[in-house]
């Protein structure tokens, strides 16, 4: 057999840079920082059960959730690999209550901020499924040299300039959009690299997952759950009953779902009126994502989830993300049953 040497991360980025006729060095720079720390998260999450990072870590983030070891880890590892490289002026997390500003001379002159969840999924780190890294990347609004505000942190979904996920897998992959298309690349733990194994991704029109916690099924909206009943009647035509996949992990949820074809729900319900997951954080950059790669990704209401005009950092928005026909469906039930709490 011969050796087969696929295009690694930073070749990729090298090679792509000539699509952005601005491109400074400085979002490779913001990437390779991304991807340095991706990999030190990858390092430690193997190792979680050896080296007492499971568990809690004794505190509560800004939303009243327990901060497990990992959590905090991740946080503080993204916050130093992007702080040392001078390549962002600010960064707001799941795990901080602000926005970190960051204007020590190195960073003030960068013109990106960064949002993210550091650990996705992190309650099922102690059982060994998998977790990921949610990021996404904007151009700030205020002038380059001054002190970020919260106009460069509450801009709209559709004004990102990338935005991706890590997943912590069976193996260890990233994949990102920067507007034109996603792109998954697929860590080697032996030679430390990513490589493009996942060009061009494209979810299918029409899945045939459906994935909710239907533990809840009692609190969502009418609307919703007409859907997922629509979800279980047959009819060969669109292959239903579909199948129910729920990991309770969004990234992983997100991950196969982009790639076999299906739909995401996490609607409101009564103990989380406004769904639980975090439109900066989570839901603009999975909505850029799984538009890119052909799907769709709305509110409750219908709206286009990267439409939404951000009032603050962690606001939350019902979500519903991924194949182009399943959305499509959805909404009729949205419309003519109600997708609000
Ligand atoms: P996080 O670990 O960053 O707080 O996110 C957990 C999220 C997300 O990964 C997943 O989709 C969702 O919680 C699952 O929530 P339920 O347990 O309510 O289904
Ligand atoms: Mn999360
Ligand atoms: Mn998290």
């Amino acid at each position: 057999m011969k050796p087969h040497f696929m295009q690694t991360l930073g070749e990729f980025i090298v090679a792509n840079q000539k699509d952005y006729p601005n491109a400074s060095g400085e979002f490779s720079a913001l990437f390779s920082a991304i991807r340095l720390a991706a990999k030190v998260i990858h390092r430690e999450i193997n190792k979680a059960g050896l080296a007492d990072l499971a568990g809690l870590a004794g505190g509560d983030n800004i939303q009243g959730e327990a901060q497990r070891k990992l959590d905090v880890l991740a946080n503080d590892t993204f916050k130093a690999a992007l702080a040392a490289r001078g390549v962002v002026c600010g960064i707001a997390s799941e795990e901080e209550d602000h926005y970190i500003l960051l204007d020590d001379g190195l960073n003030t002159d960068s013109k990106y901020i960064v949002l993210m969840d550091p650990l996705d999924g992190s309650s099922n780190i102690d059982v060994n499924v998998s977790v990921g890294t949610i990021f996404s990347v904007y151009k700030r609004r205020s002038p380059v040299g001054t002190k970020v505000t919260d106009a460069d942190f509450y801009q709209r979904g559709n004004e990102q300039v990338a935005a991706g996920y890590v997943i912590y897998g069976s193996s260890t992959m990233m994949v990102y959009t920067t507007g034109q298309g996603v792109n998954g690349f697929t860590f080697d733990p032996t030679l430390g690299v990513f490589s493009l194994s996942h060009p061009d991704m494209k979810t299918p029109e029409l899945g045939q997952i459906y994935s909710v916690n239907e533990g809840n099924y009692v609190h969502f909206p009418d609307g919703v759950k007409r859907y997922i009943k629509y979800c279980q009647v047959e009819d060969a035509a669109t292959s239903r009953p579909y199948t129910s996949r729920y990991i309770g992990s969004l990234v992983s949820d997100i991950h196969r779902n982009l790639i076999y074809g299906g739909i995401f729900l996490y609607p409101s319900s009564s103990p989380y009126p406004e769904g639980k997951l975090r439109l900066l954080y989570e839901c603009n950059p999975i909505a850029f994502l799984v538009e890119q790669a052909g799907g769709r990704a709305i509110s409750g209401s219908g709206q286009r989830i990267m439409d939404i005009q951000p009032e603050s950092l962690h606001e939350r928005v019902p979500f519903f993300a991924g194949s182009r026909r399943m959305i499509e469906d959805l909404e009729v039930c949205l419309d003519e049953f109600g997708g609000k709490g």
